[in-house]
């Protein structure tokens, strides 16, 4: 979603702040913007589109002098991407300028009352109403920290914002709330962003901004204040990481960089947790008895993660014993869950910031359930918020399109599955063992699948089936959950259409929408299930779909006299056979939206990290 970031220092700000705003092009958005405080005062440049657009018009910044600066990378909420929607929005007194990630709820009431004072609006902009308040504010106190304070108590929503004053050059207030903001310390400079990328290539020294904090800043000097308005110290953290985790290094896209890092993420995120033959989680505290008393885990996430969970109730269920269901966040918000201390509740996320998973996190705590959260971004609110959190070390992830971390969130579904059913007592010391030892070996098994051999295979099939409109991807057991997956990456990367069934309910409706030449991609992994799921293929055969079937390579033959084409993958022990399958389904994607044209790694209408409900 939007992207902030700000600077002051000695540098000059508009080809600092450009640079940032590129880093955070992946998140999504579709216009940007600068403003920097100059000699003219506040002089903000704005433009529909990509970046390059702004930075043609800022000729790469030279055309913008000044020193410190805010700028801003918009995904519309509130008004259509438009050069006046754009931020940064300045106040209708001309003193205030701001840069806003996040959704002002009570955007209507404020605006009104803010008409009635006599300001005027140019954009439809939640933003601006903001800026408007804390410009009245302003001529009212005189005071920008005390307008700024003012503004923020009468803000319901969400907030991270960057404030220029048009009388205190040299100064910046950012100030958040449930949107994620970092702060950067360095020699003579100071940053303030929404993600590391942003400011990674001046500092590696950064401070994590808690909901409320405020920071007030220049070059020289920061003052941080908690929410209750006392000056607090914040404590500096170090970003391990270096630029290159989060540049392309040689690939075309991120998301193939993404896709071959798997075996490494996986490594990263399982070798530490094993340790002589037996799963630590470090952290995770759930006894026997507790575990015995749960009346059901929920798994609650989005998207992608919310496919992890699908495939995580497969996976408890059978191991543990305990009965499991997966829930869209978005719904468990507001379906008033059957919760309490009796349920443990997962939540799943890359990006840690989730609006609807961050809030479904809450509502489960309010009803007094433990809550346990399966997090990429170190430090992020979701892992902030629940009472425990296992980590997945994929590393940066930035092409829209999740790979990385979908694999590393199943790695860490096994481990926390298997420390479950070790401390139940629901699988035998040989079962245990076989599955460590399967997981040792997971990352050489991924590998094994982005060997030319599959790259070559599934770029020839995605040239092959390119042309297709629509798509049905069909499974059973954990193979449907995988095929969930599947198809939203081709929906969200390749924009063709595609639907996920589990394949023996096909027949229950969509069966009539099986027509000549439609793509029915079958995942057929469950060898007990093979000739359930090659039956289902037979009748989407008959009706004249062009079946592409992903199964064992001791079944491939097999496969290939009712399919018209296959792809064998090596068997591993059942449980951890969808980190296999994934990969050609992912490659598939990948290859057929660069065949279609399409912009892999800045898909359009999507944001990488879904900060609003
Ligand atoms: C996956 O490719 C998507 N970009 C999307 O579905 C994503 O998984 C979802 O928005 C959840 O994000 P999170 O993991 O950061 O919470």
């Amino acid at each position: 979603m939007c992207g902030i970031v700000g600077y002051a220092g000695s540098r000059q700000a508009a080809p600092v702040l450009l640079n940032g705003l590129e880093k955070l092009e992946y998140r999504g958005y579709d216009s940007a913007g600068v403003c920097v405080h100059n000699a003219e005062g506040l002089v903000a440049v704005k433009a529909k589109g990509r970046l390059s657009v702004l930075k043609d018009r800022l000729e790469g910044g030279s055309a913008l002098p000044g020193c410190v600066g805010i700028g801003h990378t918009r995904w519309a909420t509130h008004g259509a991407p438009s050069d006046v929607n754009s931020h940064p929005h300045l106040s209708y007194t001309g003193k205030i300028a701001v840069v806003h990630n996040g959704i002002i709820e009570n955007e209507a009431r404020l605006r009104e009352k803010m008409l009635r004072k006599g300001a005027t609006f140019v954009s439809e902009t939640d933003t601006e109403v903001v800026a408007n308040l804390i410009g009245y504010y302003y001529e009212k106190t005189g005071d920008f920290v005390r307008a700024v304070r003012e503004t923020v108590t009468r803000l319901e929503g969400s907030f991270a914002l960057g404030i220029l004053c048009a009388d205190l050059p040299g100064t910046i207030i950012a100030v958040k709330k449930d949107s994620p903001l970092i702060f950067g310390f360095g020699d003579g400079e100071h940053f303030v962003a929404s993600d590391v990328p942003a400011i990674l290539k001046y500092t590696q020294t950064v401070a994590y901004l808690e909901d409320g904090d405020m920071a007030v800043f220049d070059a020289n000097h920061v003052t941080f204040y908690d929410s209750t308005g006392e000056e607090v110290e914040k404590v500096r953290e170090k970003i391990t990481w270096e630029m290159s985790a989060a540049e392309r290094g040689g690939y075309d896209h991120f998301m193939l960089k993404e896709i071959f890092e798997q075996p490494k993420a996986l490594r990263d995120t399982i070798s530490p947790r094993l340790r002589d033959g037996k799963i630590t989680l470090d952290g995770v505290e759930l006894s026997a008895e507790y575990l015995r008393g749960l009346r059901k885990i929920y798994l609650v996430a989005c998207g992608s993660a919310y496919y992890v969970s699908v495939l995580a109730k497969y996976i408890i269920e059978k191991n543990c014993r305990i009965p499991a269901e997966a829930m869209m966040a978005s719904e468990f918000r507001y379906c008033d869950p059957v919760v309490d201390e009796k349920n443990l509740v997962i939540f799943v996320s890359q990006s840690g910031e989730t609006a609807d998973t961050l809030a479904a996190l809450r509502e489960a705590k309010t009803r007094g359930a433990h809550t346990l959260a399966i997090v990429n971004v170190v430090g992020s609110a979701i892992a902030k918020a629940a009472d425990q959190v296992i980590y997945t070390w994929a590393g940066p992830e930035i092409a829209v399109a999740t790979t990385k971390a979908f694999s590393t969130q199943l790695a860490v579904v096994y481990l926390l599955a298997m420390q479950m059913a070790k401390t139940l007592g629901t699988m035998s010391d040989e079962q245990y063992a076989t599955i460590v030892e399967g997981l040792e070996q997971l990352p050489y098994d991924v590998d094994q699948v982005l060997s030319p051999k599959y790259l070559e295979r599934c770029q020839y099939l995605a040239s092959r089936c390119c042309g297709h409109h629509d798509a049905f991807y069909i499974g059973r057991n954990i193979d449907s959950g995988i095929c969930m997956e599947g198809s939203l990456k081709l929906k969200e990367i390749a924009y063709l259409h595609s639907e996920a069934y589990p394949a023996g309910e096909l027949k229950h409706g969509p069966i009539s929408l099986i027509e000549d030449g439609m793509l029915v991609v079958a995942l057929s992994t469950v060898r007990e299930l093979f000739d359930k799921t090659m039956a289902n293929v037979k009748e989407v055969k008959a009706r004249g779909a062009d079946v592409l079937c992903i199964t064992l390579e001791d079944l491939e033959e097999q496969a290939g006299k009712i399919a018209d084409n296959t792809i064998g993958i090596p068997a591993i022990h059942p449980m951890l056979q969808p980190s296999l399958s994934i990969i050609p389904l992912q490659l598939f994607s990948y290859y057929v939206a660069l065949a279609r044209g399409c912009d892999v790694d800045k898909p359009r209408n999507l944001a990488k990290s879904v900060t609003v409900e």
